[in-house]
């Protein structure tokens, strides 16, 4: 049986999180707002809350298949989802396989780039901070997490990477970068958060090199929720073949 949700707990920048009678469940609340550049950008993107929450759902799921313990409980309607409840880390794991965003001014890399292996990048979750990016020593010195749990989450997001791309790259989308969190469930499992979507990834189409996901609002090139459900009825076509 669901869980009534109960108190707003938490309202970010795309979704809200809620408490319910379960203790160790919560209900996020996917929101058609849009954010970019720590919020300095703002839109409301009506279909953008439920395209998200359909994907990442589909998402995890597809983890699901190869053991990767993820917060997914249940999809309850077009853009509420029943989550395990994690202490989040307070960390953003990034994983770039094509140069694009930050990186390309950072280390003057021109878009498109192809890198030999994944790179893996974390940032110190601190919206009051602009999510510096941090090493393995600040996450230690600080107490973000221990060296066997930056262990597990790198192995995690390592794993996250290959699937992801193979299984994008079967519907022709190239995984140029993305960002993912974690948290500890009630019984220290480290397990995947938040959400995987259009808004936390960058789509481009293998081909073309279109842009599919939350650049389209970032670099204001039009068609967001449009690429935003290309990106859906390529999974969903997957699914059903
Ligand atoms: P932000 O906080 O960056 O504005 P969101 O609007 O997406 O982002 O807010 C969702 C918040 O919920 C994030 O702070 C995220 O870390 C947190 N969160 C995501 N999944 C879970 C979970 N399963 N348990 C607890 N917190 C979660
Ligand atoms: P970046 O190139 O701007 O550093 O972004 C790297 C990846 O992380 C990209 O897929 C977008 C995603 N991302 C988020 O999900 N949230 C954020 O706040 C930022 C800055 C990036
Ligand atoms: N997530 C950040 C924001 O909402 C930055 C970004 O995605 O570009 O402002």
């Amino acid at each position: 049986m669901t869980p009534a949700k109960e108190n707003l707990l938490y309202e970010g920048k795309a979704k809200k999180v809620f408490s319910t009678q379960d203790p160790n469940l919560f209900i996020v609340s996917y929101k058609d707002d849009a954010t970019a550049f720590n919020g300095v950008k703002k839109d409301t993107l009506e279909g953008k809350g439920a395209l998200n929450n359909r994907i990442s759902n589909l998402l995890m799921q597809e983890l699901h298949k190869s053991a990767i313990p993820t917060h997914l409980i249940k999809e309850l309607s077009s853009n509420e989802t029943l989550v395990k409840k994690l202490e989040m880390f307070a960390l953003e794991v990034i994983v770039r396989n094509f140069a694009a965003g930050s990186i390309t001014k950072r280390l003057g890399i021109k878009e498109g780039e192809q890198f030999q292996t994944p790179i893996l990048e974390f940032c110190y979750k601190n919206d009051a901070l602009g999510d510096p990016m941090i090493n393995q020593d600040h996450i230690l010195a600080l107490g973000l997490a221990s060296q066997e749990q930056i262990q597990a989450i790198s192995s995690l997001t390592l794993q996250i990477n290959s699937i992801l791309s193979d299984y994008f790259a079967s519907m022709g989308i190239l995984l140029v970068d993305f960002k993912l969190e974690f948290g500890k469930d009630g019984d220290g499992k480290i397990c995947l958060g938040d959400e995987i979507s259009p808004d936390t990834c960058r789509f481009w189409d293998a081909q073309t090199k279109q842009k599919l996901d939350k650049d389209r609002f970032r670099e204001d090139l039009g068609d967001v929720v449009e690429a935003y459900e290309i990106i859906l009825h390529k999974i969903l076509s997957k699914a059903s073949n």
